[in-house]
């Protein structure tokens, strides 16, 4: 499936900003609103290489710092020979917010590969198996 050329040219915009020192590898993704309107974000390491963020992950956070929550649609582009696949935190952090997302990854060559989340995620952990509490009665 072709990938949406809106958010390829998004999600390289926003892979010039990648903050990757330490391992050289920058990464760029942008992410489709259900109601439309598109995010972006990078990857941004940190000396303590543990608190390093992923592109994907500072992309949903963008999105919902903005009041958006439901998504359709993410594109994630790296320099790598092949396009690479999100790891299994960004994979379990997107899945709260859009189970059923289409998500497309692209290298700089522009080979392309498409996932669906919940192929990518089986068997997933996610928000239906808290029980919410009960509403608090206006006092
Ligand atoms: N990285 C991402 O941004 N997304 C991924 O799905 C894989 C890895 C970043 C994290 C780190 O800054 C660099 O790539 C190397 O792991």
């Amino acid at each position: 499936m072709k990938p949406p050329q809106d958010l390829l040219s998004e999600a390289i915009k926003a892979r010039k900003h990648a903050y990757a020192p330490y391992s050289g590898f920058k990464v760029g993704a942008a992410l489709r609103g259900s109601v439309g309107g598109i995010f972006s974000g990078c990857n941004v390491e940190n000396a303590s290489f543990g608190l390093t963020i992923c592109a994907e992950r500072t992309t949903v956070c963008t999105a919902v710092a903005a009041g958006i929550r439901t998504f359709t649609q993410m594109l994630i582009v790296a320099d790598s020979d092949t396009p690479c696949p999100p790891c299994g935190a960004c994979r379990q952090f997107l899945f709260e917010f859009a189970p059923n997302l289409e998500l497309w990854v692209a290298n700089l060559s522009g080979e392309t590969k498409f996932y669906r989340l919940c192929d990518l995620l089986p068997e997933a952990f996610g928000p239906d198996f808290i029980p919410m509490p009960a509403p608090k009665k206006p006092s």
